[in-house]
């Protein structure tokens, strides 16, 4: 019996070498060098090449190796067998920590001062006043960002496809309430998972319903953003600024001018990455889960897409 570690691209000693310390009675094999395809039972995935899981007869289970799915359920030949997802305190943390410092970027408006360095332009300016913080999705990582931006001082809202209480956070839901939630906002950050039904979903409307300088940030998935409006929104307002850390094709091309665009930051999706050490506890749980025919942890509802 065995475990494929199917993340390609990607050295995979480190996570190879922890989950056999984990599971010291498992064989963990790197795909696509799998001694007896058959007898993989369970999947380590991240952007698999569509249709490379068909071939893994006795499957269970496939456990994704971040909190995005997009890229697994994307795949129109993927079996029929229970998905679970990355939920870590750790990379929560990294995700609250990457976005403290991008607001704060902007805030002591350190875009400004090196658009000005590049010209030897010497112009003292006060930090933007920024008070108001919209999350977009409040879930595992949208709820902590929402709640550290309320202990940081400031108003926070945010939008989710149900209905939430959460204290310190005016809450807004589907569709009819999104740019009610973003009106207000000098930050707005995308936390929202890729499915059907967010894919493009920041488009035009939504980016012509911000506040004059807003600062928009997205550290979701680049397909929920209509690029086309993003540029427009930026060139003829609202928009003063947009830090983006994750696009439709990845990495972002050379010649894309997203690059040069003087009022884009961009990152390299580097916002939450996933921590092997902090990981392993979790996927050798939900190896022996599915062995025992137990439900997952993290488990992704397949047909909401997250
Ligand atoms: P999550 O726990 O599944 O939360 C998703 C949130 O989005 C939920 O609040 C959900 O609403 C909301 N949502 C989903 N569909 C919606 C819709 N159609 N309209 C409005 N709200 C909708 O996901 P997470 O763990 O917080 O992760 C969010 C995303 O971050 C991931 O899917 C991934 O793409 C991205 N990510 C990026 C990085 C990076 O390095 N850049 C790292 C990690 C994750 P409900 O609460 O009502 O279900
Ligand atoms: C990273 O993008 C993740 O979804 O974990």
């Amino acid at each position: 019996m065995s475990i494929a570690l199917i993340i390609p691209d990607r050295k995979l000693d480190d996570l190879q070498q922890r989950l056999q310390q984990a599971l010291p009675d498992t064989a963990i094999e790197i795909w696509p060098e799998l001694e007896d395809p058959a007898a993989v039972e369970f999947a380590v995935v991240w952007k698999q090449p569509h249709g490379c899981l068909n071939g893994l007869v006795n499957l269970e289970a496939i456990q994704c190796f971040g909190a995005g799915v997009d890229s697994i359920l994307s795949d129109p030949t993927l079996p029929d067998l229970p998905v679970s997802r990355i939920v870590d305190p750790a990379l929560t943390d990294a995700m609250v920590g990457y976005l403290d410092g991008i607001v704060n970027y902007y805030r002591l408006q350190l875009d400004v001062f090196s658009r000005q360095q590049q010209q030897s332009v010497w112009r003292p300016k006060s930090p933007r006043k920024l008070s108001s913080v919209t999350v977009l999705g409040l879930g595992e990582l949208g709820g902590a960002v929402a709640e550290h931006f309320h202990k940081a001082g400031y108003q926070v809202a945010g939008w989710a496809r149900s209905g939430k209480h959460l204290q310190n956070v005016q809450c807004y839901a589907g569709d009819a309430q999104l740019q009610q939630a973003v009106a207000a906002a000098d930050v707005v950050i995308c936390l929202l998972p890729l499915t059907p039904a967010t894919e493009n979903r920041l488009n035009q409307d939504f980016f012509q319903a911000l506040k004059p300088g807003a600062i928009f940030i997205n550290v979701a998935r680049g397909a929920i953003v209509d690029e086309t409006a993003l540029l427009a929104a930026l060139e003829q307002g609202p928009l003063a600024a947009a830090c983006l850390d994750v696009f439709r094709r990845e990495p972002l091309p050379g010649n894309d001018p997203l690059w040069q665009h003087p009022a884009i930051l961009i990152t390299p999706h580097v916002s939450a990455v996933t921590n092997v050490s902090t990981v392993v506890s979790q996927i050798a749980d939900n190896y022996r889960r599915a062995q025992q025919g137990r439900p997952l942890l993290n488990p992704v509802d397949r047909l909401r897409g997250y």
